[in-house]
């Protein structure tokens, strides 16, 4: 086995600031950005805030930024640096910081609560859905998800535009307004819920631009923009233009507006 002493910076601080540490420390063949920060933590930086649980890519709670770019600590190899590369780690720009590398996701969990549920269909129990197999492979690229929040981090609508945070759900909940939305079982419709018109109304789907950052980063590979919101955004304007849809809107309003 072979190591060597790596170069990193990495930024401590809280609420009220902080900035940059410099540290040299030991690197082993196989390890991972965590490993690194882990070994901070037991030689040099006791105090050292940082958030993990699995330490296999599947919990999302190690999220921070490496080198600018948003990734998983857990996943993300020391082999991919050179060995007189310094490595900057640095908590997600996106949401506030807590204390050093730890940052407040609440905003994900806002988000997560105004997507209304699935909407069981009338007459059916579960263990009697039935589903083509394409819905279902559907669905199970958008259930991948580990709630990394990376995506939410890269977005450049929220991630300098403090302002856009209460319009805007961000395409890991834009996903999940997708997978409902196309969900053959969602009876969402048939009690009044309309969830392409709340995907542009409530959650910002016209903010999104699908310029796929979200999809760069996802550490699961699901493709957020070309599966979820570029179909969503069909759909809605779909549903916006259908003649159909534009006459039963029309006399649907007419007794409110006369009365
Ligand atoms: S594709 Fe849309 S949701 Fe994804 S990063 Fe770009 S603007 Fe944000
Ligand atoms: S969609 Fe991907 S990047 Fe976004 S929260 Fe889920 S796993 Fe993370
Ligand atoms: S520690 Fe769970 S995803 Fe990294």
């Amino acid at each position: 086995m072979s190591s060597y002493e790596a170069r990193f910076k990495v930024w401590r601080g809280d609420v009220q600031g902080g900035g940059l540490e410099d540290f040299e420390v030991e690197v082993n063949d196989g390890e991972v950005v965590l490993d690194i920060i882990h070994r901070l933590q037991a030689t040099q930086a006791p105090d050292l805030a940082v958030r993990w649980n699995c330490k296999a890519g599947k919990c999302g709670s190690c999220s921070a930024e490496i080198n600018g770019r948003p990734r998983l600590m857990c996943m993300t190899r020391m082999s991919v640096f050179g060995r007189d590369e310094t490595v900057t780690v640095t908590p997600l720009r996106t949401f506030p910081v807590i204390r050093d590398l730890v940052t407040d996701v609440g905003f994900n969990y806002t988000k997560a609560r105004q997507v209304p549920a699935f909407v069981p269909p009338e007459g059916l129990g579960p263990g009697e859905y039935r589903m083509m197999q394409e819905d279902v492979d559907r669905s199970q690229e958008f259930r991948k998800c580990i709630e990394c929040f990376l995506c939410q981090d890269t977005c450049h609508v929220v991630r300098d535009h403090e302002e856009n945070k209460q319009a805007f759900a961000g395409p890991r909940f834009l996903m999940r307004v997708a997978e409902l939305d196309m969900h053959p079982l969602d009876a969402a419709e048939e009690s009044g819920l309309d969830r392409k018109r709340t995907a542009q109304d409530e959650h910002g789907l016209g903010y999104c631009n699908i310029t796929k950052c979200c999809t760069e980063v996802c550490p699961e590979g699901i493709r957020i923009t070309d599966n979820a919101l570029i179909p969503l955004k069909e759909r809605a304007v779909d549903r916006k233009y259908d003649p159909l849809v534009w006459l039963g809107n029309k006399i649907r309003r007419r007794p409110a507006s006369s009365g």
